[in-house]
């Protein structure tokens, strides 16, 4: 496996890569979820590229940049370990976002609801650094998890527009055995709120239960959500949506797909996780997972 610390290293041992190129973009502090992404990209693809970036254009000036954690010796183990063949991890923002630096890329629309509306410029930050990674890794596939599925909606959107001819992968959530979806945030968690966070899961669950059921009214599905999520003492709902996965528009009758989306505080800790109804299905609807 080669490290890129520079983009000039990084042209340069691009240009040698076999193709087709896998791409897994991170900002580090790596977990099974990543993992399974550069497995997948690794079964699929030629060679696999990563990323590790802790993107400070995608953090609010009141979310904790400086705390977000990292440990590049201990990510590039377990990257070369699943099969990644190179890794670009440029050795400052400086070098993402040299002086003078002033062009964005903006997708509008779906950045605006659920995690938009909570973190206005949080998706002009990931649409603006995923730009700038793809136009330098120049991937054939580019491996997103479901657990952000706002973020892979708009990645398909940045995709099309903007004509990059990459195929976007989504690949499905991995979760700890007692259901919590893994994440990176999971690791602020005191001891008491990680035994609350499962409510997340839990509470997809009864989503998933009442579609079988025969519940086609969202905001049946949302208030039923709503309210096991209020019944755990240290969760704090910050929205429970049942919306269209193509426009993120919150929906009155499910038919015939929806997402469940869940962003929810437990503690200071903000947790977010979703499902597809019908239940398994894919978040796009061409191929999108890791077979
Ligand atoms: O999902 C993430 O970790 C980030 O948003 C990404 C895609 C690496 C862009 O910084």
């Amino acid at each position: 496996m080669r490290l890129a610390r520079s983009i000039s290293e990084l042209r340069s041992l691009r240009a040698s890569l076999p193709e087709p190129v896998g791409f897994v973009p991170t900002m580090g502090s790596l977990h099974e979820g990543h993992l399974s992404l550069v497995r997948c990209s690794h079964q699929e693809c030629a060679s696999t590229a990563a990323s590790i970036f802790v993107n400070p254009t995608q953090f609010a000036p009141s979310e904790d940049l400086s705390a977000y954690p990292r440990d590049l010796d201990r990510d590039l183990s377990m990257l070369e370990k699943a099969g990644a063949n190179l890794v670009f991890a440029p050795v400052s923002d400086g070098e993402m976002y040299p002086p003078g630096y002033a062009t964005w890329v903006t997708v509008s629309g779906i950045t605006e609801r659920l995690e938009g509306a909570s973190r206005p410029t949080h998706f002009r930050g990931v649409t603006t650094v995923v730009a700038k990674l793809f136009s330098l890794v120049r991937p054939q596939r580019a491996y997103f998890g479901q657990k952000d599925a706002q973020q892979a909606l708009v990645i398909d959107r940045l995709i099309a527009d903007l004509d990059f001819d990459i195929e976007l992968v989504v690949a499905p959530t991995v979760r700890e055995p007692d259901g919590l979806a893994m994440s990176s945030r999971n690791t602020y968690l005191s001891p008491a709120e990680r035994r609350a966070a499962p409510v997340l899961r839990r509470a997809l669950d009864l989503a998933e239960s009442l579609w079988r059921d025969g519940e086609r009214s969202a905001e049946e599905i949302r208030s039923r959500v709503t309210a096991l999520l209020r019944a755990e003492p240290l969760a704090r709902v910050d929205y429970a949506s049942v919306a269209d996965p193509g426009t993120l528009e919150e929906l009155e009758t499910i038919s015939p797909r929806a997402l469940v989306s869940l962003a929810v505080r437990i503690g200071k800790t903000r947790l977010i996780d979703n499902t597809v109804l019908p239940p398994g299905s894919p978040l796009l609807e061409r191929r999108t997972s890791c077979s």
